[in-house]
Parts: structure tokens; sequence; C-alpha cells
């Protein structure tokens, strides 16, 4: 199946608030360069937060990692768990049309999709409240047949049942996870023949136990779910990267770190270098630059002619831009930002703060400056990709 981004964009894609946190967190799993890694989480939480996949929100997410766009564009076009296209506001079925399910009736759930929500895949429902498609094999065969909606798996369908399933929905009724016909999980239709003894620890199996209590089967994940927790976070400061100022809470670590260093945090394993950086504040109140620490910066490029600082690694279009946008148009420029013009830069980097000490642009910037070439951008001129 042809796999394209929707012909209707929305203008732009932010994140939320506890959202952004949780994306910023998670980028700081990586090491330094590896911020990549975290790209189908955050592919997915843009999605959870909006329904489906917009071009902006691949956008945005690949400036968070400093990636090139076509970099997150090919992971989102690639895998089926993302939507390029709104889907229904309550539920996007996903029906499994490979063998097992199609021998045990997924055609039938098709039908049903067609009849209840709309005549072809990929189309909302008139109430926009359903959408569905048919994907391949989702790894639950021996619940055949069986739907995924966002992240619960619904087995052992029936027509009758499914379509029932839709009438609840649209109700607002939310229905529970797992196998449809009685079974605790994949055991055989007619009970277990081993392993038969032992009390049942809890009355559905383990993930249908967990929807059940959290009664959380359609809602999306928005990140407003508490507690947030980032235990990697903490474990940087059990290991004497925070500078002094008293313990913090998970959550209070979480809220600091993107503040001073948004991504890729290193800080575990190289403490001694994290202390010296400039833009490692622990105390958002008070910035270890200020106003008068801003560079020198020019009207508009120099005849005209800016120079290209995709070629520094770090630097995507949306920070090229943000950097002409703030009057730095050359590497000599940036090439002679001292220790605090860097942090000011950092600080006033809007969603990328840390980012130019993070990925040393005043060292690149001198090399390119000098007439130099970096490893990076001679690769990414012969590759015609800015990438990192
Ligand atoms: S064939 Fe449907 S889940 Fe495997």
């Amino acid at each position: 199946m042809l796999r394209r981004l929707h012909p209707e964009q929305p203008e732009s894609f932010a994140f939320t608030p506890d959202n952004q946190k949780w994306a910023e967190a998670q980028i700081q799993k990586y090491p330094d360069g590896r911020a990549a890694s975290a790209i189908i989480p955050l592919l997915w939480r843009a999605q959870e937060q909006e329904g489906w996949l917009s071009r902006p929100a691949i956008e945005h997410v690949a400036e968070m990692l400093g990636m090139a766009y076509i970099r997150a564009l090919e992971v989102a076009t690639f895998y089926f768990m993302f939507q390029l296209q709104p889907v229904g506001s309550v539920a996007h079925f996903q029906i499994c049309g490979t063998t097992s399910c199609m021998i045990m009736g997924a055609e039938d759930l098709v039908s049903v999709c067609k009849k209840k929500i709309a005549a072809k895949a990929h189309q909302v429902s008139e109430d926009g409240k359903f959408s569905w498609e048919e994907v391949e094999c989702l790894g639950a065969c021996t619940n055949a047949p069986m739907a995924q909606i966002g992240k619960d798996y619904y087995e052992d369908l029936t027509p009758e049942g499914l379509e029932k399933m839709i009438d609840d929905m649209a109700k607002g009724e939310v229905p529970l996870p797992g196998p449809a016909n009685g079974r605790y999980t994949s055991e055989p239709k007619g009970g277990l023949t081993a392993l038969t003894e032992g009390d049942r620890e809890h009355e559905y199996n383990g993930s249908v136990q967990l929807a059940h209590d959290i009664g959380d089967t359609l809602k999306r994940i928005d990140g407003t779910e508490v507690p947030f927790s980032a235990p990697w976070l903490d474990k940087a400061a059990d290991h004497g990267s925070r500078q002094a100022g008293g313990p913090q809470t998970q959550r209070e670590a979480a809220a600091d770190a993107p503040a001073t260093k948004p991504v890729a945090d290193d800080s575990a394993a190289k403490p001694e270098t994290d202390t010296t950086k400039p833009v490692a504040t622990e105390n958002k109140d008070e910035p270890v630059a200020t106003e008068a620490d801003k560079p020198a910066t020019l009207d508009a490029a120099r005849d005209g002619q800016a120079d290209d600082l995709k070629l520094i690694k770090g630097v995507g279009p949306k920070l090229e831009e943000m950097l002409n946008g703030m009057g730095f148009y050359h590497f000599d420029q940036i090439a002679a930002w001292t220790d605090k013009e860097l942090a000011w830069v950092d600080q006033n980097l809007e969603g990328f703060k840390g980012r130019a000490s993070r990925d040393e642009w005043v060292s690149q910037a001198k090399q390119l400056a000098s007439g130099e070439e970096t490893e990076f951008a001679a690769r990414a001129k012969k590759d015609g990709i800015y990438d990192n």
C-alpha cells in the first residue's frame, strides 16, 4: 500500500507541555549523537496527541532530534502503526486480515466496518467517530480474528460482537479489550489441558487487567498520566552530575532537565564535563548569560550570501532559520562566540535550548570558517542530506 502524507495538513504542530516534558525526557535516555533513537516513541506520542501524524508533527519531531526531515518521514511512512491521515475521534479499527484471522472470519469483520463505519478503508465515518483499515498480522493469531484499536487488542471477535462494540463506543461506552469469547488468554477453547494447577491472580490477563483497572482502553495517551516517571534522570543525579542545590524528585528532575540540556544527556557517563558546560545551570531563575552577553549580529547576510549553516552538525532547516532570524548568517560569526555568548545563544534557542554547546557549534564553525571541512559537512554535501 502506498503510504503518503495527507493532502490537507495543519499549519503547525506543538507538543502539549506535558507531552513536551515527556518527549524531552525520552531523548535523554540516549547518548550524545544518538537522539534519533527516540524517533518512534516521539512520533507515537505525537500521534497519540493528535490522533494521526501530520507533516508538521513529523518535522517537529525531526527537529527535536536533530534529524533531516526525510529521515523522520522514512520512519513515519514505513510503519503501519503511524496514521498519515485523520482517523475517527473515538476509534480507528485495525482489522488483521492475515491468514489465521482471514480463515477465522476477518473478511466478515471488514464487512461490518464497511457497513457501520465507511465504505472504504481510511475514510472517517459520517459522525467523525470511527475509521478502519485492514492490516497485516498483529501477532495475536491464536485469538483470531482480532483487531487493534490504539494500544489495545480486541480478540476472538465475531461480526455481531464487533457491531455491538461499535454501537457501544458510539454511545460513549468503553469496551473491555482481550478475548471476547470468554477465554482468559489463548488457551484452548475447551479449557486448559496442561498447567492446570494454581489460581489466577487476576480476573483478566495482564494487559487486559491493566486496561480494565485504569478504564483507559480508548483514551489516547495525552501526557497527563501520573506519576510522570523518568528514573534515568534521577540516576544521573545519583552519579553526582548535578550541581549543588539539594535533592530533586523525579518530576522536578525531568522538569529541569529540558531547560538545561534538552537532548542526549550524557551526564551520568561524563559528570566532570557537564559541570563545566556554560548551559548546565540547575536554577532556571539564575541564567548564566544576560542580555549583555548577546553576540554581535547582522541585519542581513554579507553580500546577500549567507553560509549554509546546515553544514554544522545539529543545525537543521528550522534552526538555520532561527539563527538567521537572530542575526547569524556566517560561520565566522558563530566561530567567534565566547563562552558567555554561546550560553546566551543556548538560552535563546526556543525549543532547542542547549543545542549549540551540545553539538559544539563553535568548534565546527571555526573549522568551516577557515575553509576546512568537517566530517559531517563532507558527508552532508556528498549525500545531499543534512543529518546527524
Ligand atoms: S493472522 Fe491475525 S493476528 Fe496473526
